[in-house]
């Protein structure tokens, strides 16, 4: 019997997926200290990061994990949120969306940048099981460097996450005690 022929690879480009989206910051947007919620702008973020992921897979896709959310500078009441992702690289099911969120005053035009973030989705099939997604053709410098920088980041993630389980799986009260003093904390218990 003669092996079955791999399929050819597709390969979309990164402009083919690039999607923003833009949203007004409402009332009810707003937490008790009059800015926008958090969980909001994160609401956003997965949106866009799943149009843009589904985009370039032609899959519906789910997120995994979400990285560098950081809201450096509080967004207001009235500014137009605008969130744009583009995929900076490709696994095999997976992705890696980028997004950078700026806010604009409307009156008077300023905008600011208030955090970029990485969302990594996985494409899945109809047996909902994850599914190949297409090679990404990267059109420019800029998609090349964001690609290259996406391998580094998935290596540091992954030797820290390494690095965090063995420091979990051998970490001895006793013999760590000493890191305490200093810290803004009380032992309530004996030791
Ligand atoms: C994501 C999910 C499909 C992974 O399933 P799995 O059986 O572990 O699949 P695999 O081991 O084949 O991994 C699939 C891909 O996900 C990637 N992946 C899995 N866990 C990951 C993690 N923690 N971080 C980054 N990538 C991850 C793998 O590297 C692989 O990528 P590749 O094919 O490009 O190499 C599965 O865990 C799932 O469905 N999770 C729920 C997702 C969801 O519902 N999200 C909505 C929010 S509630």
């Amino acid at each position: 019997m003669h092996e079955p022929i791999p399929e050819p690879d597709i390969f979309r480009a990164v402009s083919h997926s690039r999607t923003t989206l833009t949203e007004l910051m409402i009332p009810s947007y707003a937490n008790f200290g009059g800015k926008i919620h958090g969980g909001i702008l994160l609401s956003l973020m997965d949106k866009v990061a799943y149009a843009c992921a589904a985009k370039h897979a032609g899959n519906y896709c789910v997120t995994v994990t979400v990285d560098g959310v950081n809201f450096l500078q509080p967004v207001e009441v009235g500014e137009l949120v605008s969130l744009m992702a583009s995929v900076n690289y490709v696994g095999h099911t997976s992705l890696l969306v980028g997004i950078k969120v700026i806010a604009e005053n409307v009156k008077s035009g300023f905008v600011k940048h208030t955090n970029t973030s990485y969302f990594t989705m996985v494409a899945k099939g109809e047996d909902d099981k994850p599914t190949k997604v297409p090679g990404l053709l990267l059109e420019s410098a800029e998609d090349a460097r964001r690609f290259l920088e996406a391998l580094q980041r998935k290596e540091i993630k992954a030797r820290s996450e390494r690095e965090f389980k063995e420091i979990k799986t051998n970490l001895e009260l006793r013999q760590n005690i000493s890191a305490l003093v200093g810290q803004r904390c009380q032992l309530g218990f004996a030791l």
